[in-house]
């Protein structure tokens, strides 16, 4: 069987990803004994910060009966320029999957490219693919599934928005993206998956969110773009996610923030906090949604 990797949400089918989330859900619940993983070695790299894909990822190995390796990008030799399809083959001949996290997307499809074992994306500069399915399972759990619900983005075209709307293309949900002029999603993602699912870009936050199911938002500076911070929060004025923001949603809405968040930014404590905020499940969603991935991709065959 030829590897499979986990760089975008498309990579998986609608079907695929189904079975993930029963597998995911099935761990959630504890119904699940099995230790695929036993063995096995997941080598996580990671050029940028990180408290809940790092975590998630070495629990859950561990927990799946493996072993995960914390390679930070400036410790090992890519970070003095070795190149990239070498550190592919060489990891290929320890390890039995690897975890990156780094800046430039096409770093990661290199990476794939040259590893004969799994490569998962635990984050670009313009994906996000991991969060996404975590944000999925927590939809499922809270709403029973988004099928015929509406999705809301408010804020930054960035590798989180680029992800929703692959998953919209995927699965079919209708998705309302609000970002300012300037911060659209990545115009090629947003062209291949219209022509898949109801996807409308606004201006307007209280356009995207009135009658939506599910709230997101994210930071307004991402890593790596702490320098356009000022700027940023100048051109995201208006698009707090706030009470009277969520007050246009449907009754039963969730809110959602991939974390960390920054209060008073992007949303208001009263928000992040408030009864309709999933920021917590969500957040423990990525340890169960990661260990079904591992177990698929890095499993031994049952
Ligand atoms: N949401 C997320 O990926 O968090 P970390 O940056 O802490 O991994
Ligand atoms: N958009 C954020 C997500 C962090 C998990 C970033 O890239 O920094």
């Amino acid at each position: 069987m030829p590897k499979r990797d986990f760089l975008a949400i498309p990579d998986f089918s609608r079907d695929e990803l189904t079975a993930l989330f029963d597998l995911a859900a099935a761990m959630k619940r504890q119904d699940y004994r099995d230790k695929p993983l036993a063995g096995k070695t997941l080598g996580m790299i990671f050029a940028k910060s990180s408290t809940r894909t790092r975590v998630s990822f070495e629990v859950g190995a561990y927990q799946l009966g493996g072993h995960a390796l914390f390679l930070s990008a400036r410790d090992i030799q890519l970070g003095r320029g070795e190149p990239i399809r070498d550190t592919a083959r060489v990891l290929s001949r320890y390890l039995d999957g690897i975890m990156i996290r780094t800046f430039d997307h096409a770093d990661v499809e290199e990476l794939a490219r040259f590893a004969s074992i799994p490569v998962i994306n635990g984050l670009t500069d313009l994906l996000h693919p991991c969060q996404i399915l975590a944000d999925l399972l927590t939809i499922r759990e809270s709403l029973g599934g988004w099928e015929g619900k509406a999705i809301a983005w408010v804020g930054d075209g960035n590798n989180m928005a680029n992800s929703w709307i692959n998953a919209a293309g995927t699965l079919g949900f209708e998705l309302r993206l609000a970002c300012p002029e300037g911060y659209d999603p990545d115009p090629a993602i947003l062209e291949r998956n219209r022509a898949k699912a109801p996807i409308v870009l606004t201006r307007d936050p209280k356009a995207a969110v009135t009658g939506a199911d599910v709230v997101n938002t994210d930071v307004w500076a991402s890593m790596g773009q702490e320098a356009e911070q000022a700027e940023r929060e100048r051109a995201f004025q208006g698009y707090m996610v706030d009470d009277a923001l969520m007050d246009r949603a449907s009754r039963d809405a969730i809110f959602l923030h991939c974390l960390p968040a920054h209060r008073g930014e992007e949303v208001t404590e009263s928000v992040i906090e408030g009864r309709r905020s999933r920021v917590f499940d969500q957040a423990e969603n990525r340890l169960h949604a990661q260990k079904a991935l591992m177990a698929t991709l890095m499993g031994d065959p049952r």
